[in-house]
This record gives C-alpha cells, structure tokens and sequence, in this order.
C-alpha cells in the first residue's frame, strides 16, 4: 500500500495535493498527468464490494475512486471491483483481514459473525427514517461499534446507506404477520435476521448475495428483503411475485481496511483518501433515497410484482411480532451505553402507540 519518498518530491506532492483540490462539493475535472509518478511511487489499493455499479454503494465507490485520483493526482489508484468480481462477500472480509484486498464496504449483517454489536442495524423497527439511522451511524452507536472493530485489527473509515428493505415473495402476498407461516426467505449471515423470520413463522436461511438470484428462481428459498436498488439492479423481481412495501429494517454499509495497513500509508495519502470519503459519504447519503426510489418506479414499471402499499395498522401489527428480536438481542449486549443508545432510537422512532 505504501511507497518511499524523497523530500524534494514529498514537496512536490503536497503542492500538487493543493493545488488540486477542488471546490468542496464539486467533481473534478482537472486533466491529470500521472505520468509525473515514477511506477514505484505509485499506490494501487483494490476496493472489492458485492452489489452493482448503479447502486448507492457502487456509484458510491465508483466516485470516492475517481476523488481520490484527481486530489492525489494520479499517484493513489483505487481500483474499484462491483459485483463480487474479485471476492464474494463470504469472501471479502477475510481477504480484507488476510492483506488480499485494501478496503471493502459490507453490509453491517455481513459483520454479525466476528461483530455480533453490529447486527444493531439488522434490528427491525428501530429507525423511524433515514434520518435516524444516519444520526445512529454519525452518533454514540456509531462510536460504539467502530471502537469495537478495533478490537480485531479493523478500521471504519465511515458508513453508507442502502435504504430500507422490502419483503418480497413468490408464494403469497405478505401482509399479515400471519401469511409468513411456513415460507422460506433468503437472509444475510445475521442471526437477528433468521429470527426476524422465526417471529414471523417464516424460515431465514443465509445465502451469499450472488447466489441469491438462483436461490429464487430454482424455488430454493420464496422470498427475500431487499432494497429496490438491490432487487432492481440483480433482477430479483423477474423471479417473485409479490412485495409488500414494508421498510421493515435497513441495509447499510461500513467502508472497512486493515488497522495496521492504513496507519503505514503516508499522511498526505490518508489524509486524501479521507476528503474523498467524506465527500462521497455526503454523496451517497444524499442519493440513495432517490435511486431506490427511482429502482421503486422501474420494478413497478416491469409489471412483474404485484406491489401492497402497507398501512400504518398493518406496520404496527408486524412491529408488534418483531418487538421480541429487539428484547432478545438487547439481552446479549454488554455495553450499558450501546443498550441506552438503542433504547432511545426505538422510542423516538416507534413510541407505544404505534408499534405495541
Ligand atoms: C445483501 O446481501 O443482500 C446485501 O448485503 C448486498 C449489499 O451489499 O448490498
């Protein structure tokens, strides 16, 4: 990750570093000569994820990538690989621990095994909107957790947003807790997602990201929860047959590398890696409301999905199944501040009346 410099040319850098940057906010658009590096001074670091270029997270990533090479100009490479071209995302995590690949974005569920605190994001009816989750990412829950990577040689550099999840199904509409009985859905590796799914009289069985498709189309599984940028853009509406617009839990993302392998980069390289996050932390928070929305109107457009709109009595009847994941998974933390922080999200977010 990390190449010598001389002095003369640690000047250099930091004029170019400068001279480079651009109006907070904006894209770059300076040409850059990255012909000035010598190949030896040049980083290459490999940014592996598992979704589709035209996500919030891949779009996400395509832009902290093209940041990073404008502001470094042209010294610092991120090579960004979507779809899970490089490693799985039962992969990824161990090569990110193993020095395969530099950074990786998984979603908070992928993280339960090695940090179960981090299924707090998986918890059903906790966030009242987008709002409160990116407050909980930005505030003591966000704090707690990132604290608790250190503990296993990792680092967050920063959270971002998917989007709420929707219920799909091939077998039956899902509107009552009741019409689960007896279905099979796909879930990520959390076990606050298989018991979603036992509340409801369902089963959660964890399949890869990749395998899911098939995981539909062969009947496998029935269902699963996603958000419509991720049905939309790996087609899982071509192979289901109803949705119910539930935004029943969230699916968010923390941009992870190795501790000791960020604190050997040079200052100036961290320092430009993290503008370019910043910046497109700011950018996808912004947007991913509007691409799932906009994935929302194209599933409706296919044609393929027969789309409930669930009420405000329907919502509070699925909460009130789902109230004891929260009880239970509350039971297993032993951090006083984490368990108050939650407290406090699910209160604001769905006080007695309406998730009972
Ligand atoms: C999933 O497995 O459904 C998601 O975590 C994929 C992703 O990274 O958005």
């Amino acid at each position: 990750m990390r190449a010598p410099l001389d002095t003369c040319r640690h000047i250099l850098v930091l004029l170019l570093v400068v001279l480079s940057i651009p109006a907070w906010g904006c894209t770059p658009t300076r040409v850059v000569d990255h012909e000035q590096w010598a190949p030896e001074e040049r980083i290459i670091l490999q940014f592996s994820h598992v979704v589709a270029e035209n996500t919030p997270k891949g779009q996400a990533a395509r832009r902290f990538a093209d940041l990073v090479y404008e502001r470094t100009g042209g010294r610092v490479e991120v090579q960004v690989f979507p779809n899970g071209s490089l490693y799985g995302d039962g992969e990824e995590l161990q090569a990110l621990r193993d020095g395969r690949v530099d950074l990786i974005a998984p979603s908070t569920g992928k993280l339960a095994q090695l940090f179960p605190e981090w299924q707090v994001f998986d918890l059903p009816y906790v966030f009242a909107d987008h709002d409160a989750v990116v407050a909980a990412m930005e505030g003591p829950v966000g704090d707690r957790l990132f604290q608790v990577l250190r503990r296993r040689g990792l680092m967050g550099l920063t959270m971002w947003s998917n989007g709420f999840k929707q219920m799909t199904s091939a077998r039956g509409p899902l509107v009552t807790p009741e019409d689960f009985e007896g279905q099979v859905f796909r879930v990520q590796p959390s076990r606050v997602l298989v018991e979603q799914f036992r509340l409801l009289g369902a089963t959660g069985v964890p399949i890869g990201f990749h395998e899911t498709f098939r995981a539909l189309e062969s009947g496998q599984v029935d269902g699963q929860e996603n958000t419509p940028s991720n049905i939309y853009s790996k087609k899982f509406h071509e192979v289901q047959r109803y949705m119910t617009l539930s935004d029943h839990g969230y699916l968010g993302y923390v941009v992870l590398v190795d501790a000791d392998r960020w604190q050997n980069l040079d200052p100036e390289v961290q320092e430009a890696l993290l503008w370019a996050l910043e910046e497109a932390t700011r950018w996808n928070r912004e947007n991913a409301p509007r691409i799932n929305a906009e994935d929302l109107e194209r599933i409706r457009a296919s044609g393929r999905l027969e789309i409930h709109e669930q009420t405000p009595e329907e919502r509070a009847a699925w909460a009130a199944a789902l109230r004891p994941v929260f009880d239970s998974f509350l039971a297993t933390l032993h951090d006083d501040q984490l368990i108050l922080a939650l407290e406090e999200l699910r209160r604001a977010g769905f006080p007695a009346s309406e998730a009972p």
